[in-house]
């Protein structure tokens, strides 16, 4: 057996890249509606450049229309079921259960749409896994309260978490708090609703929308505890260990600091306490954080079942940075040992073993790999059939990496779940056409397109990979 028996193979998506729909039953607009493509988008995700509408001459849109998953949920459900799915992760819109955010009462349409989905799960033998926020903050609260930057968020949230808790008892038991919580520390309006206000301190204010969403996070946590013990709760965090670019002393200082970065919120999440660093650093740069008592003891009280996690490269340190690639929202070191994707992402599947021993030595719990993939163009040929050789030669050496992790290293690991398991837009670029997905979806960066659905060649594969536990590669 090289997995656990229980493991749990999957895929998984998020509300805002998929559902489409934004006008419908009621729902209201959140950040992620508004960020078009194209040039403006990466101000826009950083809380440069205030856009919290549409401007459809200008822009175009393409979480608007998504892949239609508010429709074809059914379909698609069925399409993972055909794989073997044992999970599947999705997220709840959270503009769809509270279309403002302040709101007292929900909308019923938003919880039944979800419930119909995770019936449908459930008539598969598929568990939900489900991210209560994957980035989506609605555009009420950015408007009204300033995003996450303002407290008051975590009593909304908390109103958000009670309602799914109770309305979703005993179908849903995997419960993520926060998508890829460390993105609000590089792309703030995408991770907390945040748009910079000329003059400010942005790292304080990132520091603090960050606080409040921790806060949050644990009382999500001891909601969810005390609706169902049977709930199991986890953080959720971009990961990929930072390298030293050479063994000379100062890139090794500069990749444990980078590690450290990318590392400090979970450790709260896990632990309980703000790590002396972090604090010794806002003291340092003069960072006025306000974390009351109360805050203190619902940390330390609180902290998560499990650490969930998005791996796809590997980063590189350097004490005097020289030539940088892109990763995944934030650029680093480029190695000179990897290859990358054609969007520039380093390969590195042995990092992905290393990565997953650093977060189980750090924390000694379970982990849950939520996200793993490659993104590629994908052509057709005459037949509409996509030989994806590519992403199921990336996907082969990445869970061999995670068998080795589980197997020769002891790592204790609940479950995989690849990204994008069907076709979806982009969060980083907002394209169509960087796919990940084991099922394609006919459509194009301007939204052209059937929406059809059709099998790659990758999907046969994941089925063996699943039917197997991992042993056929
Ligand atoms: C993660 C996000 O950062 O990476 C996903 O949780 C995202 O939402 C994924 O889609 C891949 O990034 P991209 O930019 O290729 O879509």
């Amino acid at each position: 057996m090289s997995f656990r028996e229980d493991f749990l193979w999957g895929g998984a998506t998020a509300a805002n890249q998929c559902e489409g729909s934004i006008f419908e039953d009621g729902r209201g607009l959140a950040n992620v509606d508004v960020v078009p493509i194209g040039k403006d988008r990466l101000q826009i995700i950083l809380g440069k450049k205030k856009h919290l509408g549409f401007d459809d001459d200008l822009y175009f849109y393409p979480a608007k229309t998504g892949i239609d998953f508010y429709h074809r949920y059914k379909e698609d459900i069925q399409l993972f079921a055909e794989m073997g799915f044992k999970t599947f992760r999705l997220s709840i819109a959270w503009s769809r259960i509270f279309p403002k955010g302040d709101e007292a009462l929900p909308n019923e349409k938003g919880l039944a749409f979800y419930e119909s989905v995770f019936l449908e799960c459930k008539k598969y033998g598929i568990e939900p896994l489900v991210t209560i926020t994957h980035f989506d903050c609605p555009i009420h609260l950015i408007e009204e309260y300033g995003g996450w930057r303002n407290r008051e968020l975590i009593g909304f949230y908390e109103t958000l978490v009670q309602t799914l808790a109770k309305r979703y008892k005993g179908l849903v038991k995997y419960w993520l708090t926060f998508n890829e919580i460390n993105m609000i520390l590089h792309a703030p309006f995408m991770g907390a609703g945040i748009v910079f206000e000329r003059g400010e301190n942005e790292e304080e204010v990132k520091y603090q929308a960050a606080h409040h969403e921790l806060v949050a996070s644990s009382v999500a946590t001891k909601i969810l505890h005390e609706v169902d013990p049977e709930n199991k709760v986890g953080c959720m965090m971009a990961a990929g260990d930072y390298y030293p670019y050479a063994c000379k002393p100062e890139d090794v200082f500069e990749a444990m600091k980078e590690n450290r970065h990318n590392l400090s919120l979970i450790d709260i999440q896990a632990r309980g306490v703000y790590p002396n660093y972090l604090l010794k650093s806002f003291e340092q740069k003069g960072l006025n954080i306000q974390i009351t008592e109360e805050d203190k003891e619902l940390l330390k009280s609180h902290t998560v079942d499990f650490i969930s996690l998005s791996y796809y490269a590997s980063r590189v340190a350097q004490a005097n940075a020289s030539e940088m690639t892109a990763g995944n929202v934030f650029e680093s070191v480029k190695n000179p040992y990897l290859e990358a994707s054609e969007w520039g992402w380093q390969i590195d599947p042995l990092g992905f073993r290393i990565t997953l021993n650093t977060l189980y030595d750090r924390y000694q719990l379970p982990l849950f790999v939520v996200e793993n993939g490659l993104g590629a163009v994908d052509q057709p040929d005459e037949a509409g059939f996509v030989k994806d050789d590519y992403r199921i030669d990336y996907m082969a050496k990445h869970i061999s990496a995670m068998r080795d992790a589980f197997e020769l290293d002891g790592v204790d690991i609940l479950g995989y779940t690849s990204w994008g398991c069907i076709d979806l837009v982009s969060a980083g670029t907002g394209e169509m056409k960087k796919r990940y997905g084991f099922i394609y979806v006919d459509r194009d960066n301007e939204g052209n397109g059937t929406l059809k659905r059709s099998r790659k060649k990758s999907f046969y594969w994941y089925k063996k990979v699943i039917e197997s536990n991992g042993e056929i590669l």
